[in-house]
């Protein structure tokens, strides 16, 4: 027997899985699920052990199967992008961003970078990551009506503040930012580039989305489980000879001392099961994205960017304001178990009081769903923005819901293969 607050808190769990996995629509656009085979490999003895250092060069005794499984997955996820340096230890995409900034211009400096309104991370800003390492910021500027940054006016700003790095990617992240072009100006002002590919790195691996390595980039920073659908995790990939040291030393000992090693099966897990399926799932998200834009602009609540397609990520974001805004509305759809984040949006005056709400498909579809879901899953949003009771659309959608249970683009698992695990750990004999 359990003492009761035990089964109290499992309860809990049951119930948030069986709630968010299996009732409700999912559109959180930096999260996933991870494949039935990487969330078996996950639960292993790793998860509490150390293994400080690099491979091969531990501090810790008993980490030869940590050094096997760090370095099988560095090389592949080296051979997959073309990086000569691939850090899979950071614990976060925060984490990658810090070590980077630190391991270049570890005296501090400039950054040139997108405000939170206009899709940056608060790791790219000054409230969050750059605070932490006294670094300056300025801002890249905002074409509307590209809904990307301004090449042109971007080149003054580098060219007159002469930034030591230049970061690209965002968290509200609709079309790839001008790599090349940004890339060009930047290095001719003897400026880093750094592609920070937390939200489109399930894209990139897929090939629907451009690899910012190939298109100039210095290096990639990335959380391995947006629509790349790992553990949570960080990596850094490079292209930087001259600076693997400086890396490797940013992320141990500054920046990390645990690598929580038990993601490491499951983020290979998961990258070879993006090498067999992942560009059909990449493909199927950025399609489901535009559908699903599509669908809303049918139903009376036009996305964001309608003039240029509305998006060519998993991203959809649309502008609230005519149905009470942001926190309001994510608010409301909650009730109706569809689950999104308010969002700023580049008109918005604070980030306190966004007005927009960011939907992301890539969860959803990894549960089967395809363009005609997402004109229902539009369907259910509007009913909910035009009033109706939000109790009634979630029943509706619970009911939706039942038929997509199944994880798609993974291996499957038996029986004997889970057994095998949880006797391994002696979870029973
Ligand atoms: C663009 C971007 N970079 C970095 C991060 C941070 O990643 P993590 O939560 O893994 O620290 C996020 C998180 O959503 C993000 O959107």
């Amino acid at each position: 027997m359990l003492p009761k607050e035990l089964e109290e808190i499992i309860d809990v769990v049951l119930v948030h899985n069986n709630w968010r996995r299996r009732e409700t629509i999912n559109l959180i656009a930096s999260e996933n699920v991870m494949s039935p085979l990487a969330e078996l490999v996950y639960l292993n003895d790793m998860a509490g052990r150390y293994a400080e250092g690099t491979v091969g060069n531990r501090y810790y005794q008993g980490t030869k199967y940590v050094d096997l499984i760090e370095d099988v997955l560095t090389k592949r996820f080296a051979k997959a992008l073309g990086a000569t340096y691939v850090d899979v230890r950071p614990v976060s995409g925060t984490v990658a961003n810090l070590a980077t900034y630190f391991a270049l211009f570890p005296e501090g400096g400039v950054v040139a970078s997108l405000p939170v309104k206009y899709g940056g991370h608060i790791s790219h800003n000054t409230v969050g990551g750059l605070k932490a390492l006294r670094l300056k910021m300025v801002e890249l500027p905002w074409d509307l009506d590209r809904f990307n940054i301004d090449v042109d006016r971007a080149r003054k700003v580098i060219e007159e503040t002469k930034p030591n790095l230049v970061i690209l990617g965002g968290s509200l992240y609709l079309f790839p930012h001008p790599i090349r072009e940004i890339a060009e100006i930047a290095k001719a002002s003897g400026a880093y580039v750094l592609h920070d590919s937390a939200h489109v790195f399930g894209l990139i691996i897929g090939g629907v989305f451009p690899n910012p390595l190939k298109e100039g980039a210095h290096v990639i920073t990335t959380s391995t489980h947006k629509t790349f659908p790992g553990p949570q995790g960080g990596l850094i990939a490079a292209v930087v000879e001259d600076k693997v040291n400086d890396l490797q030393r940013a992320v141990f000992p500054v920046f990390t001392s645990n690598y929580h090693l038990h993601r490491y099966a499951a983020t290979y897990v998961t990258l070879v099961e993006m090498e067999h399926f992942g560009a059909e799932y990449a493909r199927r998200v950025v399609e489901n994205a535009r559908a699903l834009a599509e669908a809303l602009a049918e139903q009376g609540v036009p996305p964001v960017a309608e003039a240029l397609g509305y998006t060519r990520t998993h991203q959809v974001a649309v502008d609230v304001s005519k149905f009470g805004g942001g926190d309001k509305v994510a608010a409301k759809l909650e009730e109706a178990n569809i689950i999104v984040n308010k969002n700023a949006l580049p008109w918005d005056k604070s980030v306190l009081k966004p007005s927009g709400i960011r939907l992301g498909v890539q969860e959803m579809t990894r549960f089967g769903m395809g363009k005609d879901e997402m004109r229902e899953i539009a369907k259910f949003i509007a009913r909910v923005l035009s009033g109706e009771d939000p109790a009634g659309v979630r029943r509706d959608v619970a009911e939706f819901r039942k038929a997509y249970l199944e994880i798609k683009y993974g291996f499957k698992i038996d029986r004997e293969l889970v057994d095998k695990v949880f006797k391994s750990l002696g979870l029973y004999t």
